[in-house]
């Protein structure tokens, strides 16, 4: 099969991130749990992939790193975890429904409330509005939540420039599920508070292995309650980091790939930003021609390419695609309501190409053809 569906979860994973998961199965004991050597031996790996996450994205510090087992998670314990009554919150339309559905959850609670920062042009050429969005700032703004890139075209908004037009103590939630591994992200040198992360995306680990790094500047409570294999005599949560967000068994298999993935990152991301941006401008150009493909997107190192055939349903395109021509990419709408919205495709949804730099130029050339070829049954 070719597999265009990277976007959803990252399709190949490099030799270092198989071999570290298949080892961690062989052998797996439980971290941070018993004194025996296997145990510590594994916690000790959760310590190491603890301090690389922190050392990559510049965080302030291992203890302010914590495992989940996806972003979604991530998302909530900076969300639930952080936000108190009568705060209000500014978003962006290209928001995930794992920030937008929190979000509704406590403004519909009575505890927060939030606007919705809309993009400024059309189709690939939109665009966030800076200055827009920080006049949407009031007195009682305490955070704003941006994506690191859009899961739906693949635009990355600046965050630098986000950061520079905010007030002093507005704290910068960004959702990194997109953007982590496609391009660097600095937490300190971008004044981010919460970097949330999908580790099985373009971290190359797989599944399981979410988290959530997060600033000095906020102290994220527990949603979740349960052992932790410390201070095990007290009924409270142990009140230091990360061990009070991290209530349960560990995904050790999980963070081992996580481990290996962020260091096969570390060593690759210049190409693999390069290359998603050659892959993106080359697929952009051949499905552009087509006379009946609108795309929405502009080159970018996410890899993500979407496009909408003007006769034929976006979950028709993806579903034939599969079916007949071994083809894998994601239709419909991808749980990003708003941005479809913003873009004008909330009926339908988008035919979403999601690259990895592992995909070659023939695989693109072989869905041109394919699109070419696919007519309503
Ligand atoms: N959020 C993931 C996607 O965009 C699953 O496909």
């Amino acid at each position: 099969m070719i597999y265009f569906d990277n976007a959803a979860t990252g399709g190949r994973k490099p030799d270092n991130v198989i071999s570290a998961v298949s080892s961690a199965v062989k052998v797996c004991a439980n971290p941070g749990r018993s004194g025996h050597k296997l145990s510590v031996a594994c916690a000790n790996l959760v310590q190491k992939c603890r301090n690389e996450l922190d050392e990559f994205f510049n965080g302030y510090g291992f203890e302010r790193v914590i495992f989940t087992k996806n972003c979604t998670e991530a998302l909530n314990i900076a969300l639930f975890g952080v936000l108190q009554k009568g705060d209000h919150v500014v978003a962006s339309c290209m928001e995930h429904n794992s920030v937008l559905r929190p979000l509704e959850r406590l403004k519909q609670a009575g505890k927060i409330d939030y606007d919705i920062c809309p993009l400024s042009g059309e189709g690939a050429n939109a665009k966030l509005d800076v200055a827009l969005l920080s006049s949407m700032i009031k007195e009682n703004t305490r955070l704003v939540a941006i994506t690191s890139a859009s899961n739906v075209n693949g635009y990355a908004p600046s965050i630098e420039k986000i950061k520079k037009a905010l007030p002093q103590n507005v704290l910068l939630l960004c959702d990194g599920a997109q953007g982590a591994g496609h391009f660097p992200i600095d937490m300190q040198k971008q004044g981010v508070d919460m970097l949330t992360l999908a580790g099985h995306k373009g971290l190359h680990a797989v599944q399981g292995s979410g988290a959530l790094l997060f600033s000095t500047r906020v102290n994220p409570t527990p949603l979740l309650y349960g052992g932790t294999g410390s201070m095990s005599v007290s009924l409270d949560m142990p009140d230091f980091y990360p061990d009070c967000l991290e209530a349960g068994t560990l995904a050790f298999p999980a963070l081992l790939s996580l481990l290996e993935g962020v260091r096969y990152t570390k060593e690759n991301l210049a190409f693999i930003e390069k290359r998603l941006l050659f892959l993106t401008q080359y697929a952009i150009k051949a499905l552009s021609a087509l006379p009946f493909c609108k795309v929405y997107s502009s080159p970018n190192p996410c890899g993500i390419v979407a496009l909408k055939h003007d006769f034929l349903q976006s979950e028709f395109v993806a579903g034939t695609l599969s079916s007949k021509h071994g083809i894998a990419v994601r239709g419909g709408l991808h749980c990003a309501p708003l941005m479809h919205e913003a873009l004008g495709t909330l009926d339908d949804g988008l035919v979403r190409v999601s690259l990895s730099h592992f995909n070659e130029e023939w695989e693109i050339d072989r869905l041109v053809s394919a699109l070419k070829t696919i007519e309503r049954d």
